[in-house]
């Protein structure tokens, strides 16, 4: 008899010990457990009408990913789409999805307002009035914020403030109109409406070093020296040529030393160069293995967010072309290369 509670005691340890902690190397384990284990996020863009469209994708996003950012339905023009008129349908079913399934939500983004691609409808952009367009930037970021306090972790406050390929401010209708502190002014409006809310300002061609990144880091010490509530950085990190793991740390750290937190927010790499296929993934392989390093060697970066984590859907499609290829998991859901 005391041998069988002696057996059932060290199973029952054994089972106990193997919940705590996941060693990857020594036994495959899944995105979401070997981030678990580290203590960091791993996350993708995500949308809720694949969930309810695709049987496979939402249990697959939340077998990989302990983290989720919506790729388009929490965007201005998802919602809030003429004056007046917050529709959340879509934006709730992601993060209900999220709840259910313990992950965390980025909230991607209050203010993007750009030439190329962004998400901000013509009756904003057609304000000619300061105090106006101020009001509205307060309801927008007051209401939306407000709605997920508590619910929403972090937010892209303003997303892509920078030139896409300058060192300026982009000279969008906020900067036009409320000058160079708008961004401040918002990040101070979703400061009130969630105090615990984490806030951070998001630019993209700034993994490397370079004129774009040095704007990046003053921009960021401008905000704290003005006392705005920022409390960290998110670096997109669609890479369409190489990474380069070694420029990307310097960055984090970098930022860091400011006593901001870093993510990386937007990661999709291409598949690149020359060979056959088999060597394009094991170079993509290569090129995931140094950015999430770049990451992980920092303890100020949180975390790893892709663009999405299947091949099936990636807006690289539309946005250059097919075949990029540039996620984790290929069209049928089976793990590339670059998964490990
Ligand atoms: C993209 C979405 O992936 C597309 O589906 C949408 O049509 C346009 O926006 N930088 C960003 C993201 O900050 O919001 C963009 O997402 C990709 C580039």
């Amino acid at each position: 008899m005391r041998t069988l509670i002696a057996i059932v005691v060290a199973l029952f340890c054994l089972a106990a010990d193997a919940g705590a902690q996941v060693d990857c190397r020594a036994a495959p384990c899944t995105l979401r457990e070997a981030a678990d284990a580290a203590g960091v996020y791993v996350g993708s863009a995500a949308s809720d009408s694949l969930i309810a469209s695709d049987p496979d994708y939402g249990p697959a996003l939340a077998r990989e990913m302990n983290s989720v950012t919506h790729e388009v339905h929490l965007k201005w023009d998802a919602t809030h789409p003429a004056p007046g008129v917050y529709t959340f349908d879509a934006a709730d079913a992601l993060v209900n999805f999220a709840e259910t399934h313990g992950m965390r939500v980025r909230g991607h983004t209050l203010i993007w307002e750009q030439f190329l691609l962004d998400a901000t409808p013509a009756y904003v952009t057609d304000i000619t009035d300061a105090d106006e367009l101020r009001a509205l930037m307060t309801e927008h970021i007051q209401t939306v914020v407000g709605r997920y306090r508590g619910r929403v972790e972090t937010w892209d406050v303003v997303n892509e403030p920078l030139e896409t390929g300058g060192t300026g401010l982009y000279q969008n209708v906020f900067y036009e109109l409320l000058g160079p502190g708008y961004i401040a002014e918002a990040l101070r409006i979703a400061h009130e409406a969630d105090p615990d809310a984490h806030l951070i300002i998001n630019d993209v061609l700034v993994s490397n070093d370079g004129p774009k990144f040095a704007a990046l880091l003053q921009l960021a010490a401008d905000l704290l020296a003005a006392g705005a509530p920022l409390h960290g950085v998110g670096i997109q990190g669609h890479f369409f040529l190489a990474p380069i793991p070694e420029q990307l740390q310097a960055n984090i750290e970098k930022l860091v030393a400011l006593g901001l937190s870093v993510e990386i927010t937007e990661l999709d790499i291409l598949l690149r160069g020359p060979g056959d296929r088999a060597e394009r993934l094991a170079r993509q392989r290569a090129d995931y293995r140094g950015v999430v390093g770049a990451c992980m060697a920092v303890a100020g970066c949180r975390g790893v967010t892709t663009w999405g984590f299947t091949d099936r859907y990636t807006w690289i499609d539309s946005f250059l072309g097919p075949d990029f290829d540039p996620l984790l998991l290929d069209e049928s859901y089976v793990a590339k290369p670059a998964y490990d």
